[in-house]
């Protein structure tokens, strides 16, 4: 199962897995925040993370939320279990799970997802950004920072291209930059353009793209 693979990939990334981040990610910073920014008019927001892996977007969620209650959900226990060493905090919920099959019991101002949701077929995607809409409170938002496919064949090439020519200047070990490609077999990101169809055809309301490099975006949506 396609699923297992992923499972087995970040759980053996786990322990080195913050280390070449900045590296392996363009403008990480710029990327980050942009999530970060959208959430500032929220007031102590009840937050969920899903595909939280180590806790680095979550990172930045707690200190500009010190007083929120916040959940980390992911597939990997190992990336779990690093997040928890970042965080001394009793607010906070991990859930070991798959957030396809997950039943979410509770509902949330905020819900955010980084580099993740990239990783299911676009069915599965649909199927999530509409589970997602269910479970976020009145005036919520859902905020995902991920990866598109390019809109034709021609763009998704000079996506590869400019992916493997940041990757390749970067000055981490070859071991690594391997690791990274055979992880990147494993993406299936979808277009744009249906992205943003899905989003609207689900109800979110002002629906747009606050961020984009080459594959790089965050898109926000509100109920
Ligand atoms: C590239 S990591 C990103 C982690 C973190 N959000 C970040 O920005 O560093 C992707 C994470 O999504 C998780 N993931 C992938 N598919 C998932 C699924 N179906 N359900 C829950 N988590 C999933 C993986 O286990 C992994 O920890």
């Amino acid at each position: 199962m396609e699923n297992n693979k992923v499972l087995d990939a970040f759980n053996k990334a786990s322990t080195d897995y913050d280390k070449y981040r900045k590296q392996a990610i363009p403008h990480m910073d710029i990327y980050y925040n942009t999530v970060i920014k959208l959430t500032e008019n929220y007031e102590n927001p009840k937050i969920l993370d899903l595909g939280a892996g180590t806790g680095i977007l979550t990172q930045l969620l707690y200190k500009q939320h010190p007083q929120s209650n916040i959940t980390l959900l992911d597939l990997s226990t190992d990336m779990l279990k690093v997040a928890k060493t970042k965080f001394n905090n009793k607010k906070f919920k991990y859930i070991t799970a798959d957030y396809l099959e997950y039943d979410f019991t509770e509902n949330y101002d905020i819900i955010v997802s980084s580099l993740s949701i990239h990783h299911l077929t676009d069915e599965e995607k649909k199927t999530l950004y509409a589970k997602i809409y269910e479970t976020l409170n009145p005036q919520g938002i859902f905020i995902n920072a991920d990866q598109v496919r390019g809109s034709t064949e021609h763009t998704e090439k000079i996506y590869k291209n400019q992916d493997e020519t940041h990757l390749s200047k970067q000055n981490i070990p070859e071991e690594e930059k391997q690791t990274l490609r055979n992880r990147r077999k494993l993406d299936k990101p979808a277009t744009l353009h249906d992205t943003i169809k899905w989003y609207e055809e689900i109800g979110y309301k002002n629906v747009d793209i606050y961020y984009k490099y080459y594959r790089y975006f965050v898109i926000a949506g509100e109920k």
